[in-house]
């Protein structure tokens, strides 16, 4: 990749597929899993690294992808919300939100999910106060964050249980 070229080639493996596109410079990574990818899954509600709609894992790592520039994931492996089911089953975190009615409107739910799954592989299951400074960073307009706490403390719950399932983010980490 050129660095002194205005369009800048990047491979990006986004859900387990490679992914390899010319994007400018300043754009940012969920701008190129939005419009260039297609995945819309990932919502932005602020762009100024408030809300956390936009969360997900870079490297298995939670990140605000309007913070991050396509470049800077160059060689790197992007988790997204419509990486997380493998196929018609749920990731656990993703049914524990069903369940726990985890969700008014949806639109922070991508990004809560994806930092409710970083943050059960960091830590296990979580209690409720682990999981109100941990999710500290996203926001929901609709203020459901009772029931969103209720949901990851039982998502990160199965999560610790469902070490090695194949096709899931366990607490071990790895992706699909
Ligand atoms: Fe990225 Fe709000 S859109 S933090
Ligand atoms: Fe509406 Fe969170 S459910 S913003």
């Amino acid at each position: 990749m050129s660095r002194e070229q205005s369009s800048l080639e990047v491979e990006i493996t986004v859900n387990g597929t490679p992914t390899r596109n010319s994007v400018e410079a300043r754009t940012l990574l969920v701008h190129y899993l939005r419009e260039v990818v297609g995945l819309t899954g990932t919502n932005i509600g602020c762009d100024t690294t408030s809300c956390g709609a936009c969360t997900v894992l870079l490297d298995g790592e939670s990140v605000k992808s309007c913070t991050v520039l396509a470049v800077q994931a160059d060689g790197h492996e992007v988790t997204t919300i419509e990486g997380l089911a493998d196929g018609d089953t749920l990731h656990p975190m993703q049914e524990a939100f069903r369940e726990h009615h985890g969700l008014q409107c949806g639109y922070c739910t991508p990004g809560m999910v994806m930092a409710s799954v970083s943050l059960a592989m960091e830590q296990g299951a979580l209690s409720d106060g682990e999981v109100r400074e941990g999710l500290e960073g996203n926001l929901c307009r609709c203020t459901g964050y009772q029931n969103i706490v209720a949901a990851v403390m039982a998502g990160s719950a199965a999560m610790a249980g469902v070490v090695g399932v194949s096709g899931n983010l366990g607490p071990e980490g790895g992706s699909k």
